[in-house]
């Protein structure tokens, strides 16, 4: 059958804008880091990214190195961009990046122009696209000259081969050199996109201010905490989930103290009549510089029930009162 978008997929999204761009992007966005490799079925992954597009999920990150094996997250959603979201695709915004180890010898990591530019050119391929919407440098590189990354991102824009630079797990001081560079040059920085959720509240303390003053928007990784700001791991650690098949996360992240706050915290989300996850996504939005929660699923029951994340009663300040003391209270392993 061929798919056809459900025509109500814009009435209830609350799109917001990406600083001071002309894009506004979905407040949750999909990733495709861990679940849409080779190893798990096409046709889950298929019907997640469906359901995404036709909830008003506009908004898909992948990177080089998605898979596993990397490069598969790119030929999936190449695979599913040709079969069904042709038609579509002026209505969706599509992010890549480079930035980690993608192949063998000196020109296949971190940020020189020689990386990027092939990287991208490889993403381009993987994805049957002629351009992505969003490009990154996928973390800093200390050894090659910040002016050589940037130029490069805005080579990409130039040559029509993304339409937005952007950066993700840069420092605050890196930050504003980066968008200084990248405004300088006519190509302003559209995001930053650093890990920020109720287990991390990193960018808090100057990532988000550099992120503003610069005129820019945060995009955040792993919101759940990669499934510990759920109830996934409250009743044990099931099959399949990803504290076993996963090398980013191991049941000993799971430790005693950990479930202890995840209990508290789920026991303040039942109380407001939601889930955990549905709490976590709408703390991490609550921020102004926040403009997208990028999140993960591996089924779209959870991809649903992340959504009612955008229904949630309002964050009151007795609410976010009493989640920074079971933080205060969190003991750290
Ligand atoms: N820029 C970077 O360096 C960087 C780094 C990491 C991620 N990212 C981006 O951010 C995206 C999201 O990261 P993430 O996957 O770590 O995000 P996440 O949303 O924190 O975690 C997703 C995982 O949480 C579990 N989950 C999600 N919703 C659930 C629900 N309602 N109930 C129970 N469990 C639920 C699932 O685990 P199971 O798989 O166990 O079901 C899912 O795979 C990535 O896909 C990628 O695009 C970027």
């Amino acid at each position: 059958m061929p798919f056809a978008a459900d025509p109500a997929r814009y009435d209830s999204m609350p799109y917001r804008r990406a600083g001071r761009s002309g894009l506004v992007l979905p407040p949750l966005s999909l990733g495709l880091w861990q679940n849409f490799g080779a190893t798990r079925s096409f046709e889950t992954q298929r019907a997640i990214v469906l359901r995404a597009f036709d909830a008003g999920i506009t908004h898909f990150d992948l990177a080089n190195n998605y898979g596993p094996p990397p490069g598969a997250a790119e030929e999936t959603f190449g695979r599913i961009l040709a079969t069904d979201l042709q038609a579509y695709r002026d209505e969706i915004v599509v992010s890549t990046k480079a930035g980690y180890l993608m192949w063998p010898g000196p020109y296949g990591d971190h940020g020189s122009r020689k990386y990027l530019l092939s990287s991208l050119e490889q993403s381009l391929k993987r994805l049957g696209l002629d351009y992505v919407d969003v490009f990154y440098h996928h973390r800093p590189d200390l050894e090659t000259p910040l002016e050589e990354s940037m130029g490069a991102l805005t080579t990409a824009v130039e040559q029509g081969k993304a339409l937005y630079p952007a950066i993700s797990n840069y420092d605050a001081a890196r930050t504003t050199a980066a968008a200084e560079l990248l405004a300088a040059a006519g190509t302003p920085l559209l995001l930053h996109q650093p890990r920020y959720s109720l287990f991390d509240r990193t960018p808090e303390r100057d990532v988000f201010g550099a992120v503003e003053r610069a005129g820019a928007a945060a995009i955040v990784f792993s919101p759940l905490a990669q499934g510990m700001l759920t109830d996934r791991y409250l009743d044990g650690v099931p099959e399949g989930s990803r504290a076993l098949t996963s090398a980013f996360l191991h049941e000993s992240d799971l430790s005693e103290d950990v479930l202890a706050t995840v209990r508290s915290l789920n026991d303040i989300a039942a109380g407001r009549g939601q889930s955990l996850a549905q709490l976590a996504l709408q703390w991490v939005l609550r921020n102004p510089v926040v403009v997208s929660a990028i999140i993960g699923a591996s089924s779209v029951a959870q991809l649903e029930q992340n959504l009612g994340a955008l229904d949630g009663p309002e964050l009151a300040p007795d609410v976010l009162d009493a989640i920074d003391a079971v933080l205060a209270d969190r003991r750290r392993p």
